[in-house]
């Protein structure tokens, strides 16, 4: 069992081409994690189909124009793993095995269960796979033994379940007797000296509930060479509960800026029909601008406005320079400067921004072949991971002991 301390695992379901709202709130993330984590993306394939189990047909569009929105936005596929979901069959292995172990309580007691069902009530979300959709997401997480997840705050009950999955999980497949004895003579194993830090570290995170040990001591046992896979399970395991860790529990990282405005005001959405592309096309840009409501005491030309009241300067501040943006905020309440010059002002900014990212989508759009090399790539590395888990997986739950096997 190798562990990893700072692994970052997100998917995104393949819903086309993506808005600004999905790179200011998640991708430009990725983009910034990707060089400070070990980072796996992939296309959430198997999620779509959950509640699209009718257009099925668009699916494989849909992933390739999301993936060329990841590259251009700066996923490098040299420092993070990129990939389909569905590439991997190890998935469904462990979404199947976790499956037989977590009540079904606990995947309707999920907020999003019911509620999806009733916004969505036209796409009939009474199926077994839909009630599924969080234990999915939870074998997605650790099967890559994933400790960070980046989401909306939407989803973070299904990083708490994924949690509870796990405990359960380690409770009921790492148990042993004479566990705590086996735990100390383990850590013996480390030397004297690497002994007593893991046992003080352990003390401090286990009295005072402190993380920063609880890190410390799993570094520790990670450096470890001396041990085998089931000593550092017990390890791992020890510093928290009573039981051997097959399963690691994740965390959730949660994105700010999730609610970035639409053209309307509302949160951007294609539900909502306020978006802009992330890849835009530049003709239709300044229009979509131009449409844009503003501050709505603003009426006429001489009255005061308040920026703070207006979508059109929410926009400002991630696309325009800080002078720029006093200028506006100055001109906006002094009635010094009209909307459609605050406007224009926006709009060539903003085309200024997609030149480039048009410019880093070309090659990918000339030739699909590089994204087909990507994800056979990044398939590769993911699934490499995804073996090593369910080998430890398997032999814990004991299928397929080494009697048997040819
Ligand atoms: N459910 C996520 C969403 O809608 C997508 C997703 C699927 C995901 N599996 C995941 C995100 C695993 C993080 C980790 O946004
Ligand atoms: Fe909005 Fe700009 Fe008009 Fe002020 S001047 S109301 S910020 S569009």
């Amino acid at each position: 069992m190798r562990v990893h301390l700072n692994r970052v695992t997100s998917g995104m379901r393949p819903t086309g081409r993506l808005h600004i709202g999905h790179y200011h709130g998640v991708l430009k993330n990725w983009v910034d994690f990707q060089r400070r984590y070990e980072c796996l993306f992939f296309v959430a394939d198997y999620h779509g189909l959950t509640t699209h189990y009718r257009n099925a047909g668009d699916i494989e569009q849909n992933t390739y124009d999301m993936v060329v929105d990841w590259l251009s936005a700066g996923i490098d596929p040299q420092q993070a793993v990129i990939f389909v979901q569905s590439h991997i069959p190890e998935i469904s292995e462990l979404h199947l095995l976790l499956s037989m172990v977590t009540p079904i309580s606990w995947l309707e007691r999920v907020p999003t269960y019911r509620e999806q069902q009733e916004k969505l009530s036209n796409l009939d979300l009474s199926t077994y796979g839909f009630l599924g959709y969080p234990l999915l997401m939870a074998a997605d997480i650790l099967l890559y033994r994933s400790n960070y997840v980046p989401v909306g705050d939407d989803q973070l009950p299904h990083i708490e379940l994924a949690r509870e999955v796990v405990r359960r999980f380690n409770s009921l497949y790492g148990f042993e007797q004479g566990f705590m004895e086996n735990a100390c003579e383990a850590a013996r194993k480390m030397g004297k000296k690497s002994f007593s830090l893991y046992m003080n570290l352990r003390t401090n995170y286990q009295e005072k509930g402190d993380k920063e040990s609880l890190e410390s001591a799993r570094a520790l046992v990670s450096e470890q060479q001396n041990l085998t896979a089931s000593d550092c399970e017990r390890l791992y395991g020890y510093l928290g509960g009573c039981s051997r860790e097959i399963l690691c529990e994740p965390e959730g990282l949660l994105s700010e800026n999730s609610c970035f405005p639409g053209t309307d005001g509302q949160k951007m959405s294609k539900s909502y029909k306020n978006t802009i592309y992330f890849r835009e096309d530049l003709a239709a840009l300044p229009d979509k601008i131009k449409k844009m409501p503003t501050d709505p005491n603003r009426v006429r030309r001489s009255d005061f406005g308040n920026p703070d009241l207006c979508p059109v300067f929410q926009f400002h501040k991630v696309y325009s320079t800080s002078e720029v943006q006093s200028w506006v905020n100055d001109g906006c309440r002094s009635a010094n400067i009209g909307c459609v010059d605050c406007k224009k002002a926006l709009s060539g900014n903003m085309v200024e921004g997609q030149k480039l990212i048009h410019e880093r989508a070309e090659p990918f759009l000339r030739n699909p072949e590089l994204i087909r090399n990507i994800l056979s790539d990044g398939c590769e590395r993911a699934r490499s991971i995804a073996q090593d888990t369910m080998r430890d997986i398997r032999s814990s739950i004991g299928l397929s002991t080494k009697t048997f096997l040819p």
